[in-house]
């Protein structure tokens, strides 16, 4: 077998932790007996400062002919806010019918926790996000800019296909683990997008009777995630709710560094595109220290997205294994460089 994956390194570490995961995926094809035969899209800040040009239609297509999209990160503080979160990563989620945003929240042994009292036992939970609609569309306008009759419209839609098709996703999976749903969102105040959302839970729930399903507000998600993770099986929730949990969800499982994700296409309509939850982080951009691990179990969820799942196992059990061996899981302490650690993870492919 034979996979086609488009690699967008991006900016800031996004290339670096790229290539590092990249080897551990090859290492995985190496020892389970398939290629991987990777393309290289240069996309992102540096080639939007020197051609103006952020994603055109035959990249997209080009894009589109490949299996899977490895993503590292976008985004420069050369280039305004928004150029590149939207006119990329959103602009790549619509495009491909990415609805569904799947952010595992898993403290691996040996990693210890900010929070006291996580550990592995009881932090094993995955965050299921919607992932086209809400706030993040986009619509909206801002009149009397500048003065102080200033007035910003933002709009969020919900529709009951997007609901569904995320809602449907996170059944099946939690039907697949512990049995264990909770719909969180702000339907107290939000009325109208949180009714559809629980309706829309209540009635795909009756087909999942061995699912228990609950509901827990989103600022209240922000207490109990952090001190009792492991109340939670599959959390499922809106684009909005879902992007500052899964950040709250990796701080609790080590930081950035550590967490994964993707970009889901239920329908298999195109391809799905795998990035590590974090950004390009500025601040740290080719120092060396960025901790390449949620970048490589991005990769493993690729691996398992291809149906390749013992390349996948084996990809993520040896990024937790390295992981382990760390004195410190991102910054100088770490005690190896990005492309060290990728060295290291794609070895332990290889002898695991
Ligand atoms: P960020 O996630 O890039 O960084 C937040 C903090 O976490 C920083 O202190 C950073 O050093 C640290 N960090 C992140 N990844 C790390 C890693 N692998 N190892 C060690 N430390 C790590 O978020 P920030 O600073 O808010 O955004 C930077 C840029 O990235 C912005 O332009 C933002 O819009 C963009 N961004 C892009 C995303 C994407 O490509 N999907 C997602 C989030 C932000
Ligand atoms: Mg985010």
């Amino acid at each position: 077998n034979a996979y086609k994956l488009a690699v967008v390194g991006g900016d800031g570490i996004g290339p670096d932790v790229t290539r590092a995961a990249l080897a551990g995926v090859h290492a995985a094809a190496a020892r389970c007996g398939f290629s991987i035969e990777a393309t290289d899209f240069d996309l992102g800040a540096e080639r939007y400062l020197r051609t103006g040009v952020v994603l055109e239609e035959e990249t997209v297509s080009a894009l589109r002919e490949h299996d899977a999209i490895l993503l590292g990160a976008v985004g420069d503080p050369r280039v305004a806010p928004g150029i590149l979160e939207r006119g990329l990563i959103v602009a790549l989620r619509v495009a491909f019918a990415q609805s569904v945003n799947i952010r595992p929240v898993r403290l691996y042994p040996g990693v210890e926790s900010p929070v006291r009292g996580v550990t592995a036992q009881n932090c094993d939970l995955v965050v299921i996000r919607e992932n086209t609609e809400g706030l993040y569309t986009g619509g909206g306008s801002l009149s009397h800019a500048g003065t102080e009759h200033a007035v910003a419209l933002q709009n969020s839609i919900t529709t009951a296909a997007a609901t569904a098709e995320t809602v449907e996703f996170a059944f099946q999976l939690a039907q697949a683990r512990r049995g264990r749903l909770t719909l969180c969102h702000k339907t107290n105040i939000l009325l109208h997008a949180g009714g559809l959302w629980q309706d829309t839970v209540d009635q795909i729930g009756q087909r999942y009777p061995q699912v228990e399903h609950d509901y827990v507000h989103a600022d209240a998600m922000c207490q109990h995630l952090p001190l009792d993770p492991g109340r939670f099986d599959v959390v499922v929730t809106d684009n909005l709710f879902g992007d500052i949990i899964s950040d709250l969800g990796a701080t609790v499982q080590g930081g950035l560094g550590l967490a994964a994700g993707a970009n889901y296409n239920p329908r298999g309509t195109a391809p799905s595109m795998y990035e590590p939850v974090h950004g390009s982080a500025p601040d740290i951009a080719g120092k060396g220290w960025a901790n390449p691990a949620a970048a490589a179990l991005s990769a493993a969820m690729c691996l398992a997205g291809l149906g390749e799942r013992t390349a996948a196992l084996i990809l993520e059990a040896a990024v937790a294994s390295v992981l382990a061996e760390l004195p410190s899981l991102a910054g100088p302490d770490m005690g190896r460089s990005t492309e060290e650690l990728g060295e290291l993870i794609a070895d332990r492919v290889s002898s695991i």
